[in-house]
Parts: structure tokens; sequence; C-alpha cells
């Protein structure tokens, strides 16, 4: 039976560009340039003004492009990069990959970002970067990040995958920092029909850099200039791509009318903490998390109910079995690890109802009354 309310529905956003993305493939195979090439300088053009930057990179995921990132930064064996212990995994492999360590601080209560008050006592003489996660689809507080970068002459690398085009101060997720990085994963804000990733940069040299890397360190074919790797963006995702972004302003504004009728409807629900939007910014819900005491009972209630949800993400870095080796104990970032006790993601991507988020609220509130009652 299909879900009556999926947590994320793709064919429902890819159905009316179909012929678009049809059209646009078939140019790349037409072409025979199937790995970077035109489509993906294309692209690149277009996003880099979406952002607001000078250049974007394509490359081959996210990950990708927050390790290259940090290896133009020449970050590497010995160094520490500050970042945050409730993010996607990748943040932090792609630290390690670099041959730098991670250092954690927590983060914000209320925005589930960085904490910037907590940066100085993580500081030591061997960080050399900071990685502020752009979490759920809402930037980090970046002026004082940024000014504590500067202050200690440190590269300030945004994690921005899961906030494209969300806004700080009127300034696009990305463009902020020394290098913004995105993921272009299927299920992301603006997703690939497979992996992809880009980063972003004012900085002439480190773009130069970046792209020297993700193709085998080739300066031109055949003459390699260092060792690099492939991370090079495929030439059918930047087709794809440069169609989703066309959308991409549409399909954010959808995903913030539905957050503010799912923050609405839970108005009523004390039980319940539903997400904060910092008035320094501009959210773009790539996840909808709320906030409960206990969330196994309502998790099981809305999958009984064909309502999709998910955690993001049940273990914080720092308890991760893969970074047992750092040290970290239960209870060093009390936020993080509270947070990922409670969060429970409900649906949303733009082709919602209002009925769909309504049935969602009123499912959680059943729920909770079931809860009490037993
Ligand atoms: C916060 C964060 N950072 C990095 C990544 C890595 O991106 P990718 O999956 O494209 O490698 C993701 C994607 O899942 C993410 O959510």
């Amino acid at each position: 039976m299909p879900e009556k309310v999926p947590f994320l529905d793709l064919k429902a956003h890819h159905a009316p560009l179909r012929a678009e993305f049809d059209q646009a493939i078939g140019e790349v195979i037409d072409s025979g340039a199937f790995a970077g090439g035109p489509f993906v300088a294309q692209f690149e053009n277009e996003f880099a003004a979406f952002c607001g930057s000078r250049h974007a990179i394509g490359v081959g995921n996210g990950t990708d492009a927050l390790w290259l990132a940090l290896l133009a930064c020449g970050i590497g064996p010995g160094d520490e990069v500050i970042t945050v212990p409730n993010t996607f995994m990748a943040t932090a492999e792609a630290i390690t990959y670099s041959g730098a360590s991670p250092v954690f601080v927590d983060v914000d209560q209320h925005t589930y970002t960085m904490d910037p008050a907590l940066l100085e006592k993580a500081r030591t003489p061997r960080t050399k970067a900071v990685i502020p996660v752009h979490l759920f689809g809402q930037v980090a507080d970046m002026d004082p990040i940024l000014s504590f970068g500067r202050k200690h002459g440190l590269f300030v690398i945004e994690d921005a995958a899961q906030a494209h085009g969300a806004e700080y101060k009127g300034r696009k997720a990305g463009s902020l920092g020394d290098a913004g990085c995105f993921s272009f994963y299927p299920g992301k804000n603006l997703g690939a029909f497979g992996e992809a990733g880009a980063v972003v940069t004012n900085d002439d040299k480190l773009q130069e850099k970046i792209r020297i890397l993700r193709d085998h360190g080739q300066v031109r074919k055949y003459y390699h200039s260092m060792v690099g790797w492939n991370c090079r963006m495929d030439a059918i995702q930047a087709a794809v791509l440069r169609i989703k972004l066309r959308h991409l302003e549409q399909a954010n504004h959808r995903r913030r009318v539905h957050a503010s009728q799912y923050d609405r409807l839970f108005q009523g629900l004390e039980e319940v903490k539903s997400p904060f939007e910092a008035a320094y910014g501009r959210h773009v819900y790539h996840i909808y998390p709320i906030r409960v005491r206990e969330r196994n009972e309502i998790m099981r209630l809305l999958q009984e109910k064909g309502i999709g949800c998910g955690i993001h993400y049940p273990v914080p870095i720092h308890l991760q079995e893969a970074y047992r080796g750092l040290g970290y104990g239960r209870g060093a970032f009390p936020v993080s690890e509270q947070t990922c006790a409670e969060f429970i993601s409900l649906p949303m991507f733009p082709e919602l109802t209002q009925t769909q988020v309504k049935l969602v609220v009123d499912s959680v509130g059943e729920s909770l009354t079931a809860g009490a009652l037993g």
C-alpha cells in the first residue's frame, strides 16, 4: 500500500519536468561529453551566480566538495578543524580524509547550528579551519564565526549540503566563508539523478586548486602539477541540475509555506517543539524536525498510519563507534546529544498538500493523546 504521506516524493517533483530532462539528457548523449565538459561549465556558472559567488566547481558529491576544499586550504596531518557533532558523518569524514583531526563544539539550543560562543575554548595552536554546518536548511550564525576565523587566521568552510538557497542577512549559504560546500544527493533541496556536489568560492587561488585537485592534479591533459584524485562531476548530472536550479526558488518557497502551516498547527501541542527560524536568515527546510520527549511511540504510530518520518541523526558523531578514538564521552556535547534523542523529521517536500500537513499534525496529536492514556 502506498504511504498516505511519504517522507519525500521525488517522483511528484520530477513528473512535470520530465520532457525537459529527456531533452537535456539526450543533448548530453549526442554531445559525447560525459565527464566534465560544457554542461558542467554551464551549471557551474549558473550555480555560482545563484549563490552570489565568483566561482563554482562541480565535483562528484558533497563529501568530495568538503574534502577538496580542505585540501585546497592546505589542511593536512597535524592540523585540527573545528566542527559540530550533530551533522551527517561526511562532515567529520572529510576532515579525517584530509589528514587533520575533527574537534567538536556543541550547537545552539534553538537553531541546532554551531554555537559561536564555544569556539574560543576549542581552539589550539593546531586549529586551521572551522566548518559550520547549515543543518536542516538554516544557516549558522556566521558573523561571529567569521570574525573568530579572521581573528585567528583560520579558514571558514561552510557545509551547505542541506542549505541550497538559504540566506544569512540577505546573502546566500555557501557565499559567506572562504568556501561553501554543497551536496546534490537526490533528496537534497537541489538534487541530481545520482551523486554530485560543488564548492563555491570567491577566492581565485582556491578555485584553481580545487579544479586541479578534482581532475587528477592535471593542469592540462596528462600534465600533473600535483597528486589529485578523480572527483569530476558527470555531465548528465549537470544537465539535470541546470533544469532543477531554475525551479529551486519556487520549491524552497513551497517548503517554507508548509513549514509555517506545520508551525501554526503545532502551536496547540505543547509537548512538541517545532523548529525555530533565526531572525538573521531564511530557512529552506531541507528537513522539518520536531522535538518530543518520547519519540518511539509517535514514530511507530505515524508509520502505522502510512506517514513517513525519520531521525536526523540518531547518534551524534562524537559518540559514533568510528570516532571512539577521539576520546569524547557521553555528556561532552549536551545539546547535540539531547536533540539527537528527541528529533523526529516529518514529511517535507515542495509538493506536500495542506491536507497532508494537517494529517501529519493530527496524527502526532493523536499519538500523544494515546501515549498519555496508555
Ligand atoms: C551536512 C552534510 N554534509 C555533507 C554531506 C555529504 O554529501 P554527499 O552525500 O553528497 O557526499 C551531506 C549529505 O548527505 C550532508 O547532509
